[in-house]
């Protein structure tokens, strides 16, 4: 959470920050600020807001800011309140460093003690002002910044990123990383450094991931790295990003989340295109020889994961299991890690995550790894923390996403985990070639499916319209559509703040059915599967209470239909692809349910893209 960026070189640092912070808001946009030295006056200026970047940018209209070195923060609050005092950057007692922040600095209370002691004064509440002033005490001292910041941070815990510089070297950032994620952007005369590549591709496509406990020293010519963990100068290569800029632009459409639906088909065509070259084949690049013979070998799978990532968890282990016939359960990974898991070298886990930086999962990973467990990352943006660490990564191919709330990464990681349990069937042998061949077949139609389901989507739109008031919705699945309920709920809850609640449908009479009356929508998930019958006496039961069905269905359903308030029908499929297709139709409801009610449906009230603080 908190997107941090930096820069140094020929141009005006402003413009640099701020287009920079605008693809960074995602993570967090309660406040933003910035601090540069101008190049005239020889200054630090320091100016910071609170609330969306907007009224930043709107405040930085009444300055003519002429700078070459420049800091700036997109903000999601952890110690204090979003304020113009607790946004970032933040300033030592000297006034001369300036930092952001982004990440936890735990024993920020026993430090700030000691500094007040000192007589050092604090003007915020934050936990980053304590690490500024801590440098700024060390700087006082040996009048080097870089040996500040590696002192300082030696003495401070948890998990952060900072960039900073003092406006007596006004030609140098430091940036350092400790598990919350920092990509250097290399460019001619000039370089750039930020929390992901997404701030970083209108100007560079070379960038240097850091590693953790990486300390650089970066100017407009050169970049030097110094470890901690080894205490050494190190080298680290660049590599090159392949994102499009426009994935990271709204194209026309009114907000990412609905560019994002709408890219699905695409997103569907990339991953079939990279991992299923051949009829009966699947491939996937990343995973070498002794990965494949671990894949083996393995007796049981963990899939763990948060928020929408867990949902795909929750299909892929459906589909791991009916075709592996390993055991696999499925976990959040705040309740994994800290559970004490029972784990060893025959143990897979899976790490799903869209940004690689969620901090419970991180801390997951790290616990699986500790237990010997073989460890597989299932994530989307390339280079990051997890993808790093784990023992072996498949990337989702997405895009870039910037919507907080998911959609086409949801879609990728569902893809990407079914295509992982028919490899797995296939290497373990507990598929025919003949059936995987078929399932294949039936997968490189979902595009065009998917393609279908948006076609028809503003059927939908009807649907929204008549229950946007309402304040609580009920969402019903079986199988591989129960994570579809859940997503589905999970969608509507985070972009229009109403309740929503996803049930398994077996589990209604055990609770929910006690909601039911005429003013409570149902939204039924009910296409063609094994346990259809069973979903439409779910749908009587709730109709038998004078509720409000709306049904996801499949094509030819007739009865359905009849009984549903709305009815939305998807393709035919077999049903364990079926979670691709129904959640399209829900996620649009979502949209559209929070459009209607005036949200903000990309950065909807307290949410942030990527959560890094536990
Ligand atoms: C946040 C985001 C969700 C996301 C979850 C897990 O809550 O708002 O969209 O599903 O984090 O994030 P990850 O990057 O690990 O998939």
């Amino acid at each position: 959470m908190c997107g941090i960026i930096g820069y140094v070189g020929y141009r005006n640092t402003v413009p640099v920050l701020i287009t920079g912070l605008e693809r960074l808001e995602y993570r967090g946009y309660d406040s933003a600020g910035i601090a540069c030295v101008d190049h005239q006056k020889d200054g630090l200026i320091l100016i910071k807001e609170k609330g969306k970047l907007g009224v930043l940018k709107e405040k930085l209209g009444d300055f003519a800011i002429e700078a070459h070195i420049g800091i700036g923060h997109t903000r999601w609050a952890t110690h204090g309140e979003p304020s113009r005092a607790n946004a970032h950057p933040h300033v030592d007692a000297s006034g001369k460093i300036a930092l952001v922040h982004n990440g936890i600095l735990e024993n920020y209370a026993a430090v700030k003690s000691i500094l007040q002691k000192k007589r050092v004064r604090f003007l915020s509440q934050t936990d980053t002002e304590v690490g500024v002033n801590l440098i700024g005490a060390y700087y006082r001292k040996t009048g080097k910044l870089f040996d500040a910041v590696k002192r300082a941070v030696q003495e401070l815990h948890g998990y952060f990123a900072f960039v900073l510089f003092s406006k007596e070297d006004p030609e140098t950032l430091i940036a350092y990383k400790r598990s919350n994620p920092l990509v250097i952007g290399l460019g001619q005369g000039e370089n750039f450094v930020a929390s992901d590549v997404t701030a970083l591709i209108p100007y560079t496509r070379q960038v240097i991931y850091l590693e953790d406990e990486d300390l650089a020293v970066i100017t407009a010519q050169k970049i030097s790295v110094y470890s901690l963990k080894t205490k050494t100068w190190v080298k680290r290569h660049p590599t090159t990003v392949h994102w499009d800029v426009s994935q990271a632009q709204k194209q026309g459409f009114p907000h990412f989340m609905l560019k994002e639906m709408y890219e699905q088909p695409e997103v569907l065509k990339n991953i079939l295109a990279k991992r299923t070259p051949g009829s009966g084949e699947i491939f996937f690049d990343t995973l070498d020889k002794k990965f494949q013979k671990r894949l083996r070998e393995i007796e049981r799978v963990s899939m763990i994961s948060c928020g929408t990532a867990y949902h795909a968890g929750l299909v892929g282990a459906i589909a791991l299991e009916q075709y592996t016939r390993l055991p696999c359960r499925t976990q959040v990974s705040s309740e994994f890690r800290y559970g004490d898991p029972i784990l060893n070298t025959k143990d897979l886990v899976v790490l799903i995550t869209q940004s690689g930086e969620t901090a419970d999962t991180l801390a997951a990973l790290r616990e699986a790894k500790a237990k010997g467990a073989a460890t597989l990352a299932v994530v989307n943006v390339v280079g990051s923390t997890i993808a790093r660490e784990a023992d072996a990564v498949i990337y989702t191919h997405a895009g870039p996403e910037i919507g907080v709330a998911s959609t086409k990464a949801y879609i990728a990681q569902l893809a990407t985990l079914l295509l992982l349990a028919f490899y797995m069937a296939k290497i373990r042998k507990t598929i025919s070639p003949a059936d995987l061949k078929e399932l294949l077949r039936e997968f490189k139609k979902m595009p065009q499916h998917c393609a279908r389901v948006l076609k028809d989507i503003k059927k939908f739109e009807s649907c929204a319209e008549k229950h946007y008031t309402r304040r609580n919705f009920l969402y019903l699945g079986r199988g591989c559509n129960y994570p579809t309920a859940l997503e589905g709920a999970l969608k509507l809850k985070e972009i229009s703040y109403a309740h929503a609640h996803g049930y398994a449908a077996g589990e209604m009479k055990h609770g929910p059915i006690a909601l039911i009356d005429h003013e409570q929508p149902v939204i039924c998930i009910a296409p063609e599967s094994k346990t259809y019958d069973k979903m439409i006496s779910n749908v009587q039961e709730i109709l038998a209470r004078d509720g409000i069905v709306i049904a996801i269905g499949t094509d030819g359903q007739k009865d359905l239909k009849k009984m549903a308030d709305d009815f939305f029908a998807i393709p035919r499929v077999p049903e364990i692809l079926s979670a691709i297709l129904t959640v399209i139709p829900l996620q649009f409801l979502a949209y559209k349910i929070a459009v209607l009610n005036g949200r903000d449906v990309d950065q909807p009230r307290n949410l942030a893209k990527s959560v890094t603080v536990e």
